[in-house]
């Protein structure tokens, strides 16, 4: 563990030393706090438990062996409760996770997925100006791209938003840059992740969808473990090498990592700087499905079936920005992230259920 001094936000060489990260039960969210406390941070998480379980934060504090310093449960859209959160710690940046992320159910259910994505943000950010809090790391998606030529693409692609669920990303996106024009002390990291999977070494923390997988690599590990027959490969007829889909995927451990590198960085510049998260790398559905199988030691049986609405045939990063800028890249591979689900699929064959619950959820 790194000690952190406290933050006064006028020395280029401070680096903030509380971050409240919402949404920190989730997915994405619950790596980031271990990677944070893992480099001595002081983490306080705010989530609505929407999407997560409380036992999450268990297992962060186990894995690093410290504790979370504060757990609230609320919505990031009650503003007096996110308000009263800030009263009572001096926070020195923001990490915000907190959003619905379904791709489908945004098309579905559009007002709700604005709500919270768009509204859950510009309530963070009036208690961010309340409280003279001025760093903010935003998760952004490459979603927002949409339909694109299929070439890598870098940060001045033009968004193209399909769905509701990616334009209340470059909703917020816009958003955020437009605060900075006019508070021009504040300073905003977006981080448009491509597509993270695995989960931590340990096998205590991962991805648990709940339900039937939407996603590629939750649904192959369920049919590693016996859960599922077979994975429906959604379109065998795209433009690409073997006829299936490409996306970059990149390890959920690296996306948290850019996070902590992110917070060495958001005294660099003011205002808003945008950044690809991704390896530059594409892999096809049968890629992955085959680098699984390996890692795994298991057949993954498949099927190709017609493809899925709204599905391009590849989004590949060109990931050259944040390199540059911030000499970091991933460093994990296909190998290394099906080896990482499959140990948190086997040590939680039914994900969080039935694990045990923190005693305190709030503070
Ligand atoms: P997740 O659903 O696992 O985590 C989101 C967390 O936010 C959950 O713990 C949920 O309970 C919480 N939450 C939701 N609404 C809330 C609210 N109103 N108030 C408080 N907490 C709330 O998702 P994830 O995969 O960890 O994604 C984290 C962020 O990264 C999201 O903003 C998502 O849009 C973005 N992102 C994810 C991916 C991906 O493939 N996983 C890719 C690009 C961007
Ligand atoms: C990957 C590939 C599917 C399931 C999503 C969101 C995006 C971002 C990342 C949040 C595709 C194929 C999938 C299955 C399959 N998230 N597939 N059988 O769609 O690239 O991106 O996560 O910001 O916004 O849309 O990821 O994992 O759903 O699919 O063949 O059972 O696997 O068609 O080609 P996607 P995914």
């Amino acid at each position: 563990m790194h000690n952190r001094t406290s933050y006064d936000g006028t020395g280029a060489n401070d680096t903030p030393s509380t971050v409240l990260v919402t949404g920190g039960a989730g997915f994405i969210g619950s790596h980031a706090c271990v990677e944070l406390l893992d480099h001595g941070y002081e983490v306080i998480v705010v989530d609505d438990y929407s999407h997560s379980s409380p036992q999450v934060l268990t297992r962060v504090e186990r894995i690093a062996g410290r504790f979370v310093g504060a757990v609230y449960e609320l919505d990031i859209r009650d503003r007096r409760a996110l308000s009263a959160v800030f009263d009572r710690h001096s926070v020195d940046a923001v990490v915000h996770f907190a959003a619905h992320k379904a791709v489908g159910a945004s098309t579905r259910m559009p007002v709700p997925y604005y709500d919270v994505n768009v509204g859950g943000t510009t309530a963070l950010l009036t208690a961010m100006h309340e409280h003279n809090v001025r760093r903010l790391v935003f998760s952004s998606s490459c979603s927002l791209y949409g339909e694109t030529g299929g070439g890598p693409l870098d940060e001045s692609t033009p968004a193209r938003p399909t769905n509701p669920y990616a334009r209340s990303k470059w909703l917020c996106e816009q958003i955020l840059a437009d605060v900075c024009r006019h508070w021009p002390e504040f300073v905003v990291l977006s981080l448009r992740y491509f597509n993270p999977v695995g989960a931590h070494p340990s096998g205590l923390l991962g991805e648990d969808p709940g339900g039937t997988p939407d996603n590629l690599m939750p649904y192959i590990a369920q049919v590693a473990v016996g859960r599922r027959e077979r994975l429906q490969v959604f379109g065998g007829d795209y433009p690409t090498p073997d006829g299936t889909a490409i996306r970059d995927y990149l390890h959920v451990m690296d996306t948290v990592e850019a996070h902590r590198v992110a917070l060495d960085h958001l005294n660099d510049t003011p205002g808003m700087q945008v950044f690809n998260i991704g390896t530059g790398t594409g892999s096809s559905v049968l890629d992955v499905a085959a680098a699984f199988g390996s890692a795994s030691g298991r057949a993954i049986p498949y099927e190709i079936v017609d493809r899925r609405p709204g599905d391009v045939a590849a989004l590949v990063a060109d990931a050259g920005a944040v390199e540059r800028a911030w000499g970091w890249r991933p460093t994990r591979d296909l190998f290394t992230m099906c080896r990482d689900a499959w140990h948190f699929q086997q040590l939680n064959p039914r994900g969080y259920a039935g694990s045990a619950r923190r005693p305190n959820t709030k503070e």
